[in-house]
């Protein structure tokens, strides 16, 4: 199954006019504790491993408008207010994947807005495909279970099938070629104490995208193989953890296994590495301020920025020292 057979599959009927003017959806950005990094079907963005994320208080709002194709003869699209460019790969990305939807002899024009900094390694991609897919629910009536909602946002971006729920979500990899077992799916705890900041470093374009830095991990990362099974065994602590509130684990997994991901690029041909000196300050300054008796762990995405996760009880020393952070819960 291509992604267009999954479309078909998932969204069954195409819509039919008369069709609303507008639809409008709204979706948390997540940070994924326990990550997802490498695909076992590229199209389709299925995951070799299964993930574990946290949604977190920043979103992305996207409002999108149909408009008969004798009125505007190109799809439009806004970010922040700002006209994205039809040569940038953001609005490449965002109009393929809006094909397999569009009624014939309409236009789209999207209006996105994002809580946070665009393609910086604060997977803005995430939230911003969970919004267009709860958008397009929106415009065209789908009224679709949000299992489904969660595949399609995925066949967008691979992380954004978690930010279609809040909290704790668990991203099953699923066995099936098509992908109808891979989705998320919230889990029932909460833990109101727990807190994840953000420190940045830098909000510029990434070097390389997550998808190309995965394939290519993937294909010659010696250090990969062992991967897929330190996920299993970091995801049933991690979850173990979120249970019994203990939070010395959680972090420390959850830390170990954003370096295990780092290692695995680091070690593909060529070398990726997405930290900046200032980055390796910062985890400095994490395991100094851990040493010095308080509990903070660190992760990181495909960027240079870094993210705090710590207690509620500590949030004043921490801010102390990380001035420059920004609660992210
Ligand atoms: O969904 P993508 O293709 O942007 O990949 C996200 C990859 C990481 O953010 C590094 C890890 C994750 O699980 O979110």
């Amino acid at each position: 199954m291509n992604k267009k057979d999954c479309f078909a599959h998932l969204i069954k009927a195409p819509p039919k006019e008369p069709f609303k003017k507008y639809g409008s959806g709204r979706a948390p950005m997540n940070i994924a504790l326990i990550k997802y990094w490498g695909k076992r079907d590229p199209d389709l963005n299925l995951p070799i491993t299964s993930s574990l994320s946290l949604s977190v208080n920043l979103y992305t709002t996207t409002q999108i408008e149909l408009v008969p194709s004798s009125q505007k003869d190109s799809a439009s699209l806004e970010l922040n207010h700002l006209c994205v460019p039809e040569s940038s790969a953001f609005y490449q990305r965002l109009i393929q994947f809006l094909e397999y939807v569009r009624p014939p002899d309409h236009q789209f024009h999207i209006s996105t807005i994002n809580d946070m900094p665009t393609a910086a390694g604060l997977a803005s991609s995430a939230s911003g495909f969970a919004a267009l897919v709860l958008a397009l629910d929106d415009l065209f009536s789908w009224h679709l279970p949000k299992q489904t909602l969660s595949i399609l946002a995925r066949l967008g971006s691979g992380s954004a099938c978690r930010s279609i729920f809040p909290g704790f979500v668990r991203w099953e990899k699923g066995v099936r070629d098509d992908g109808l077992d891979s989705f998320a799916v919230p889990l029932t705890e909460t833990w109101p104490s727990l807190c994840m900041a953000f420190v940045p470093i830098s909000f510029d374009q990434k070097p390389i995208s997550s998808s190309r830095a995965m394939q290519q991990t993937v294909a010659t990362s010696p250090l990969y193989r062992a991967w897929p099974a330190v996920v299993d065994t970091h995801l049933l602590s991690a979850e173990t953890a979120i249970q019994q509130k203990d939070f010395t684990t959680l972090g420390s997994i959850a830390e170990q296994n954003a370096l295990a991901m780092h290692a695995s690029m680091l070690t593909s041909q060529s070398p990726i590495l997405y930290w900046l000196p200032k980055t390796i300050e910062v985890l400095h300054r994490v395991w100094k301020t851990r040493k010095d008796g308080l509990e903070v762990y660190v992760t990181m995405d495909a960027g240079p920025n870094v993210k705090l996760l710590f207690l509620e009880k500590d949030r004043t020393a921490l801010f102390e020292i990380f001035p420059e952070a920004h609660m992210l819960t």
